[in-house]
């Protein structure tokens, strides 16, 4: 198994260029299957959970060939509608092929995916709501069999809750239906946006793109024509590094990011005492006189995103005063709390509210990954420790950062990987 030992540094510098979006990529590999070519997709990031998802495909009959420039898949030959336990274990976002396939052939069953480190995460408000289009769903040992073999029709959904993977799932699902879907209280994340607007320039009408209620006009099972794409840059890869620059009070550049979809994130950087300047695609953070505490609380987007909560909260206990931070969406998303606190943090937890009191004097140890955004936290407080820092269980980073430690180490950190 991997891990990376990080050593404590006093500045960085320089350019660090953003992948392709993970939460983007992985609906917009879902939605081939509703294709009818052979879909060219731009800008995959090179992360573990899109070689899970093509992987899946394959198994199910598809073909890829897989270049981070220009990936290829084709699921003309797609035949099989099983999703197995073996792989939907290994990355919850499985469930996205659950609304294409159910819509292309009338049946589709799906590993019931389980809790995970961050909360217990149900779908059941993608299943309600592919019911309502006419699905029959049961639970069977496991699995969620669904069927319709009549094909999905257009109806009103209203969604209890914002659900991003529910929304895509539905959209999908909606793409092929018989007649007019409307979704309200969709989600309006950036990768929910780039979902809609490829199926809209692929002839799926679909109107409120980037709003809360979108509706979109089903082709009757007719596969779809889907134009070449580029996957949006990732947000959350980019907060991370700008939270890097920050950790570290230095001046650095994200190149190839989009600037508007990190608008909450830039705001809170900004309350800590940040500077920025942006162009098109480029942002660079200044260093802030003095790092000011903060309170955030995550929700939906535009809100400040809980895949940005842990990096702050590792920023947090390098500023002065105390920060408050409230998690909103998942009941359980702290696990890197133990951890910084056994680096040195000064950080109780009640309920889903942290309070970090700032400012600590961090010190390298041995600390454990316990989800994506935990690891890229846990590294983010090694870049400010004294000494070394080992971070183990990385292939938790490895589902969704690019390269981390190449692009960290491109900007000055001393940051390596190393096998157990
Ligand atoms: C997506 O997860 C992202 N994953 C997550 O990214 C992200 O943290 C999350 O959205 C919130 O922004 C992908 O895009 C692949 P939700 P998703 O359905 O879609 C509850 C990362 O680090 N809910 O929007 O699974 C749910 O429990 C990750 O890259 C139900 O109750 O999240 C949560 O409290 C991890 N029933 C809230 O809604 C449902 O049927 C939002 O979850 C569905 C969700």
């Amino acid at each position: 198994m991997d891990y990376l030992k990080a050593k404590g540094i006093k500045s960085l510098s320089g350019n660090i260029e953003i992948s392709g979006a993970k939460n983007a990529s992985l609906p917009l590999i879902a939605m081939t299957i509703l294709a009818k070519n052979n879909v060219c997709i731009k800008n995959l990031p090179d992360v573990a959970d899109i070689k899970t998802l093509l992987k899946l495909l394959s198994n199910l009959g598809a073909s890829y060939e897989y270049n981070k420039t220009e990936t290829f898949v084709d699921t003309s030959k797609l035949n099989q509608t099983k999703a197995t336990y073996d792989i939907v274990k290994t990355m919850r976002a499985s469930i996205l092929v659950l609304g294409p396939i159910l819509a292309r052939f009338g049946h589709c069953e799906v590993s019931l995916p389980g809790g995970c480190a961050i909360g217990q995460r149900p779908v059941d408000l993608h299943l309600k709501a592919l019911e309502q289009m006419g699905a029959n769903i049961e639970i069977k040992s496991g699995y969620i069999e669904a069927t319709a073999p009549d094909g999905l029709r257009g109806c009103e959904i209203v969604f209890d809750k914002v659900t991003v993977t529910g929304t895509a799932n539905i959209v999908m699902a909606a793409a092929l239906a018989n007649g007019k879907t409307t979704i309200t209280n969709a989600a309006r994340e950036p990768e929910v946006v780039q979902l809609c607007q490829v199926l809209n320039n692929s002839g799926v009408k679909i109107d409120g793109i980037g709003t809360a209620i979108l509706t979109i006009n089903g082709t009757a099972g007719r596969l779809i024509d889907i134009k070449d794409f580029t996957v949006i840059p990732d947000r959350i890869e980019a907060g991370t590094y700008l939270c890097a620059g920050a950790i570290i009070n230095s001046e650095l550049t994200i190149t190839k990011v989009e600037p508007k979809h990190l608008g909450a994130v830039l705001a809170k950087l900004e309350e800590m005492g940040f500077t920025f300047s942006t162009t098109k695609d480029t942002i660079t953070i200044y260093p802030a006189k003095k790092i000011k505490s903060v309170k955030i609380t995550t929700q939906e987007y535009p809100a400040f995103p809980t895949d940005m909560q842990a990096q702050f909260l590792a920023l947090a206990t390098q500023a002065d005063g105390t920060s408050i931070i409230e998690e909103k969406l998942f009941e359980n998303r702290f696990m890197h709390v133990s951890e910084l606190q056994r680096m040195g943090a000064d950080i109780s937890l009640n309920g889903n509210t942290a309070t970090v009191n700032g400012k600590s004097k961090l010190s390298g140890t041995d600390v454990m990954a316990t989800d994506l955004r935990a690891s890229s936290a846990l590294v983010l407080a090694a870049l400010v420790s004294d000494g070394e820092t080992n971070i183990h269980r990385i292939y938790h980073l490895d589902r969704g950062y690019d390269r981390l430690e190449e692009k960290l180490k491109g900007v000055g950190a001393k940051i390596e990987r190393l096998k157990e």
